[in-house]
């Protein structure tokens, strides 16, 4: 089903959000994307129907449990072309790339000690790779970006060497919207023998992704930026790489067998599982790949970038506005902006008396704001399926009457 502006207003209604704040115009969906009533429907249904404890019980209810948080792994892998076994849940992109930033050591051959990341990286692929170089004296290098908003791919050949231990990046800028060639980079880095990890928090709602077709090593997102619920995320990992690893948490639920000085691992990815999982979060993730599913993730890719087109060309009417993006090729939907010299934050609150929802500040990518040379922040409109052109001429109109209280 192609979407259009009619279709995406009656999408719209799904999600109980907008009809219980009238006149709500969500544009923050980087941050975190709204929940249709199926996937708050799941969560309340699995604790009134099937709620237990998994990997413990042996009655019925447990067993069930067991079941829809399993079915979830099964349809996560699904949808990213991985094994089951592949799947380790975590609360978001954050805690996956942490996981890997503790334990990664074990599978670096000696002799080498730089990561690779790029200018565009948000902080979450950003400090815990800092901290691992302040345990192990591993090197830091960044890949520039062009004046067009894209990786100098010149540079990131540069930056590779036979010292490159990892090479991590985000699929999508959660700034510039910029979608990076993830499957070339790859290549690349796997030639010079580093271990490759996606960030694809800000790609996973947005592009199919198939992680076999990539041939990446490791790939992380968050089931909140689509349309899952809270505190449940994902670490796709090559499952000979995920079984060379050790847990970089312990207790009940990831041990083979324990006596009162030791203790042996269970099997990937449950070693990764320490302590109770957030089950209906699981639970609720499944339902929202299934509602993508339904709505067909090409037809997503579609309606956002016409939306982004239609919102670039209306921003840029505004005499003043300077908008950070590449000009061609793929990008997410995701426009980073500054109006004259209003902060941001100024512009971000009267546009919350219009009901307007934007992000303002350096949206947790401090070193960019000044590679980008705005360093007071941007404005950052962000948008999912569910948006329409109105919102788009909401934010426009809204703009030009800020601009004009400013003058
Ligand atoms: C590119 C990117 N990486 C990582 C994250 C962190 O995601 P989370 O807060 O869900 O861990 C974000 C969040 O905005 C992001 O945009």
């Amino acid at each position: 089903m192609k979407i259009t502006n009619e279709i995406a207003k009656q999408i719209k209604k799904d999600f109980p959000i907008f009809s219980h704040n009238l006149g709500l115009v969500y544009l923050d969906n980087a941050a975190t994307t709204q929940k249709p009533a199926s996937v708050i429907n799941a969560v309340k249904n699995f604790y009134e129907k099937d709620n237990a404890n998994v990997g413990r019980g042996v009655y019925s209810l447990a067993n069930r449990a067991m079941k829809r948080y399993d079915q979830t792994r099964t349809v996560i892998a699904n949808f990213i072309g991985a094994n089951s076994g592949e799947i380790v849940f975590t609360r978001n992109t954050t805690e996956s790339i942490n996981l890997l930033a503790y334990v990664i050591s074990k599978i670096i051959p000696k002799g080498k000690d730089e990561i690779v990341l790029t200018e565009m990286e948000h902080h979450s692929n950003l400090v815990p790779w800092q901290e691992l170089c302040k345990r192990n004296g591993f090197k830091l290098k960044f890949v520039k970006i062009t004046k067009d908003f894209v990786l100098d791919m010149k540079d990131f050949n540069s930056k590779l060497s036979d010292k490159t231990a990892i090479v991590s990046i985000a699929y999508a800028s959660n700034v510039l919207g910029t979608i990076n060639n993830v499957k070339l980079i790859t290549r690349l880095a796997r030639e010079k023998g580093a271990i490759t990890v996606i960030d694809a928090a800000q790609a996973i709602q947005h592009i199919p992704i198939d992680v076999k077709h990539l041939d990446c090593d490791f790939l992380a997102f968050s089931g909140h930026k689509m349309m899952g619920p809270n505190g449940i995320g994902v670490l796709y990992g090559k499952k000979e790489l995920l079984e060379k690893l050790s847990p970089f948490m312990f207790g009940g639920g990831m041990i083979e067998k324990v006596t009162f000085n030791d203790a042996s691992w269970a099997k990937t990815p449950e070693k990764f599982e320490a302590g109770t999982q957030n089950i209906a979060g699981a639970v609720g993730f499944a339902e929202a790949i299934n509602y993508i599913k339904k709505i067909g993730i090409e037809n997503i890719t579609g309606w956002e970038a016409f939306l982004l087109k239609y919102a670039l060309k209306r921003l840029n009417e505004v005499k003043g506005i300077k908008t950070y993006h590449p000009n061609s090729g793929e990008k997410v939907p995701v426009v980073s902006f500054t109006l004259d010299s209003i902060h941001p934050h100024d512009i971000a609150e009267m546009l919350n008396e219009k009901k307007i929802a934007i992000r303002a500040g350096h949206c947790c990518a401090m070193p960019l704001m000044s590679v980008i040379k705005a360093n007071g922040g941007v404005c950052r409109a962000s948008f999912y399926f569910y948006n329409t052109l109105e919102d788009i001429d909401a934010l426009v109109d809204s703009l030009r009457e800020i601009q004009e209280k400013f003058k």
